[in-house]
Formats: C-alpha cells, sequence, structure tokens
C-alpha cells in the first residue's frame, strides 16, 4: 500500500509550559508479583544485601523516574502500615483482602520501600493513607514515623529501626485510593462525606507537617464524585485556613483511568479519552475555585494522573496478578498516553504508570531475568527524552472514522481523530523532540516536518514490529527501539 502524506510543522521556540518530569513517575502495590517477586525477592541470587532485584533496579535506574506510590492501590484500604516496621521475624502475617486473601508476609514495609526508593531509584516516595479501615491517629503516626524530627514517640521508634538520625522526609501523601469503588473495602459513596473526612485528615496533617503535598481521591475525572468532591473541597476555608502565608490544605486531585480494547483502532485511541478526563477535571478545579472565590493563581491544585496503563481486568485478572501480555498494538497505545500528558503538561503534574514490576507493567521478572514488553520500549524513549518545555505543533493528515472505546470519544472528538498522534518539545540542553505515534495499522506515514532547521542532525528512534499482535513474553525482544541518524 502506498505510504499516505502528513506534514508536522514545529514551533520550537513556541515554547508553552515546563514540563514536570513527574508525570514519568512509577506505582508499587502490594499485589501480585510487583513488591514480592518483583523489586524485592529474598529467594534469588543478584540482590543488594536488602534482598532487592539488582536487575530491576539497573533497569529502571537511567529512566530517572521521578516518583514511585506505594504501597497501593486497593491494598491500601487495609494495610497498616505498623504491621511493616521493626525486627522482620516479628511482623505479623495478615490476609491481603483486596488482592485474593493470600498471605501478606509484612516483609517489606515502610523502611525497606525508602530504601528501595530513595537509596536505589534516587526517587521521592509517594505514600497513600489507608481512608478504607484506618483512622487518622493511624495516619498521623505514619507520617510522625517517616517525617518526625524531633523527640516524639515515633520518632524515636523509626530512629531504633533505621538505626540513623535522617527522617524520610516524605513529601507526597494521598489521602485514601479509589474510596468511591464499590470493590473497596470500607468503601465511602457518599462523596460529601469523603471530602468532609479528607478536609479534617488534610488539616491534621498539615499542621504536623506544612511541607507535605495531599492528593485528593477523585474518580476517573469525569464522573458526579470528581465534581462533587472538588466543589466541596476547593473553599477559601479549606485552601489557605491555616493564614495567609501558610500552603493549601490540599495539593492535587487525583483521577485513574485504564484503557484496552481487543480491536486495534479503539486500543490505540482510547487514551484520548484521559485527555478529556483531564480537560473536563481541570474546567471542575477552575468552576470551583470561580464559584467559591478561591484565588485561582496561588491556590490552584492541579491533577494527578497517579493510576494509568492498558489494562483489562477481564484479561489479566487482578488476584491472580494482573499479568498484562503487551503486544505492539498496546505499546502503541501507551505511547498516545504519554503523548497526552505532555499535551497536557500544563494541567498535569504528576502521573504515575501502573505498575512498575510485573503488575499490568512494562518490566517482568523471570526466574532468572528480566522482560522488557512491548511497552517498556516507548515508556523509556519518553523518560529519557521527552522533557523541557511543552512546545506548538500543527499536524496535517488523514483522520479515522471507525468505533471508539468509550463511545462517546467518537462524538467528543468529532473529525479530529487523526493517524498520527503526536507531542513536542524542546529539551534544556536545546534539543527538539516529536513525538509521534502511527495508528494506522496498514500504512505508512511519510510526514513532511516543517520548523526544523534544514541542516539539523536528526535521531529517529523507531518501536515497530511485525504486526500488531507481536509481543515479547517468549522470550524474544520482537519490538524494541531502533536508532537511525540522519545527518
Ligand atoms: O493498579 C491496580 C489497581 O487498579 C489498583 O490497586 C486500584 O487502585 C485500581 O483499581
Amino acid at each position: 500500500m502506498a505510504p499516505q502524506t502528513a506534514s508536522i510543522h514545529v514551533f520550537p521556540s513556541h515554547r508553552l509550559n515546563p514540563i514536570n518530569r513527574a508525570i514519568y513517575s512509577g506505582f508499587t502495590e502490594h499485589m501480585g508479583r510487583c513488591i514480592y517477586g518483583g523489586i524485592y525477592d529474598p529467594n534469588k541470587s543478584l540482590l543488594t544485601p536488602d534482598s532487592l532485584r539488582k536487575d530491576i533496579i539497573s533497569t529502571l535506574e537511567p529512566l530517572d523516574i521521578p516518583i514511585f506510590r506505594y504501597p497501593g492501590g486497593n491494598f491500601t484500604a487495609t494495610y497498616h502500615w505498623q504491621d511493616g516496621i521493626g525486627p522482620v521475624e516479628h511482623r505479623p502475617k495478615r490476609l491481603n483482602l483486596a488482592w485474593g486473601g493470600q498471605i501478606e508476609t509484612n516483609e517489606f514495609g515502610t523502611n525497606e520501600f525508602i530504601v528501595w526508593c530513595r537509596d536505589h531509584m534516587h526517587a521521592e516516595p509517594y505514600l497513600c493513607l489507608n481512608m478504607g479501615t484506618g483512622t487518622l491517629v493511624d495516619a498521623l503516626a505514619w507520617i510522625e514515623y517517616c517525617n518526625a524530627t524531633g523527640d516524639s514517640y515515633y520518632a524515636k521508634l523509626r530512629r531504633e529501626h533505621t538505626g540513623h538520625d535522617r527522617p524520610h522526609s516524605v513529601k507526597y501523601w494521598g489521602l485514601g485510593n479509589e474510596v468511591w469503588g464499590p470493590w473497596q473495602i470500607a468503601q465511602t459513596s457518599d462523596p460529601k462525606i469523603y471530602a468532609e473526612t479528607a478536609m479534617q485528615w488534610a488539616k491534621a496533617i498539615k499542621l504536623l507537617d506544612p511541607e507535605i503535598k495531599l492528593v485528593l481521591c477523585g474518580s476517573d475525572g469525569m464522573q458526579q464524585w470528581d465534581w462533587e468532591v472538588i466543589r466541596q473541597y476547593i473553599q477559601p476555608a479549606t485552601m489557605s485556613d491555616l493564614g495567609v502565608n501558610q500552603p493549601p490544605l490540599v495539593d492535587y486531585v487525583s483521577i485513574h483511568m485504564y484503557t484496552a480494547s481487543e480491536d486495534h483502532y479503539e486500543n490505540v485511541f482510547a487514551p484520548l479519552a484521559a485527555e478529556r478526563a483531564i480537560e473536563t477535571t481541570s474546567c471542575l478545579i477552575d468552576l470551583a475555585c470561580v464559584e467559591n472565590k478561591v484565588p485561582m493563581a496561588q491556590l490552584r491544585p492541579t491533577i494527578c494522573f497517579d493510576e494509568w496503563n492498558v489494562w483489562d481486568p477481564k484479561r489479566a485478572v487482578g488476584s491472580t496478578g494482573a499479568e498484562e501480555r503487551y503486544t505492539l498494538s498496546d505499546a502503541l497505545a501507551v505511547g498516545v498516553w504519554l503523548n497526552v500528558f505532555v499535551r497536557q503538561s500544563e494541567r498535569v503534574s504528576m502521573a504515575c504508570i501502573a505498575q512498575s514490576v510485573n503488575v499490568i507493567s512494562p518490566l517482568m521478572t523471570t526466574r532468572d531475568g528480566i522482560v522488557k514488553q512491548t511497552s517498556w520500549w516507548v515508556y523509556g524513549l519518553f523518560c529519557r527524552f521527552v522533557k523541557g518545555h511543552r512546545v506548538n505543533f500543527v499536524v496535517d493528515c488523514g483522520t479515522y472514522r471507525g468505533s471508539t472505546k468509550p463511545d462517546w470519544l467518537r462524538d467528543a472528538r468529532g473529525t479530529i481523530m487523526r493517524w498520527l498522534d503526536v507531542s513536542a518539545c524542546t529539551t534544556d540542553d536545546g534539543y527538539c523532540v516529536v513525538c509521534v505515534v502511527n495508528i494506522h495499522k496498514e500504512q505508512d506515514i511519510q510526514a513532511d516536518f516543517g520548523g526544523v532547521p534544514s541542516a539539523t542532525e536528526v535521531a529517529v528512534y523507531t518501536v515497530t514490529g511485525e504486526n500488531i499482535d507481536v509481543n515479547n513474553m517468549d522470550g524474544e525482544e520482537k519490538v524494541q527501539d531502533k536508532l537511525v541518524v540522519i545527518m
């Protein structure tokens, strides 16, 4: 089939906004083989002295992932952090009720996670508080344990456990996880009740440590829940109750979304629904600021998309570990997901891929090594190269006119479902980076590039494969990135 032609004009000097690197953040939950058998595995060779897998560390390290969310996810709703501290032999074994009721040994807990995250990944930890079966007393104690520097009970206990004086200084804390979901243990179905409770928790947390950044629990960004919680929460009182020079009580509003379809086009276009969700949530935040007379410039919370990926929970069931086998089609969908975060980087200041190892993850462990799934190569390229400032561009190419998942995406986008999905940036060291996903499964698309000086040396990384169904899980890297330098 003859290639289609298209044109992409980039405006490298038209910088729009800085891209927060936190859009490449990760997520490690006590689910399936993410922690046990993933980042931590005392039964394997090639471990650090802390029983952390060196191969996972050395593979993730070059991506310079800025933040990792922990310990869940749904696991959070029954997690009692005190089970995971102190001498390992005294830690209680519990049932992991969120994910099939298997035994949670608690061998890996707060201090192990902080060592993995800070010392090995050089990343910031983001801890999610239990707003299911947990209490504010537990939450405050956990924050004191992690962050307090004085002579208080939990600060002393931390020193006793870690053997040093340095606090963990955990800056990011989540006010519960998907508390609205019927699958949650101790679900809160009324957004007003959640908003009121979250406000009381936030007030106490910011008194304990005003440096903390809090994430309010949203839904998929387009539900009544999102509006009610945002509207209730964004009040002058909750935003700066503690005085003019005090930080607001909430800093981020979260969104979660997973996309998937057996149909290639539905699959790869689906992340555009997340783009709509970001735009909608952002409008809800603005509306709440206007309605409730909250000064936007100073106090407006931003969006933390703290769970996203390609996942079909019927195909890769949560209670059996959700080990997706990603195809080239899924890798392209991840490319669109990441383009969305770059295009929306003015509104999204953090996004966490769910998850970082084994569970719906680009990176898998085997008995003796690791497998980089198809989506790894796309995620890796974005983490390594797409940074600095988002810049403007114009695309002219053919459009898709078929079905979408969700259905409403078709109507919401009108005819603007282009075969080429694009984002662009300029890096601080002077490179112009253009990310192009060709969604068409049969046609090559030759794009003329405008806006880039013609004498420029261009490095082209391509991620492709024999067909859109290939995956890397059978021991061969059928999909990976390939570099060509054009002088
Ligand atoms: O990431 C897997 C699960 O998906 C998380 O535990 C939960 O928050 C979401 O429903």
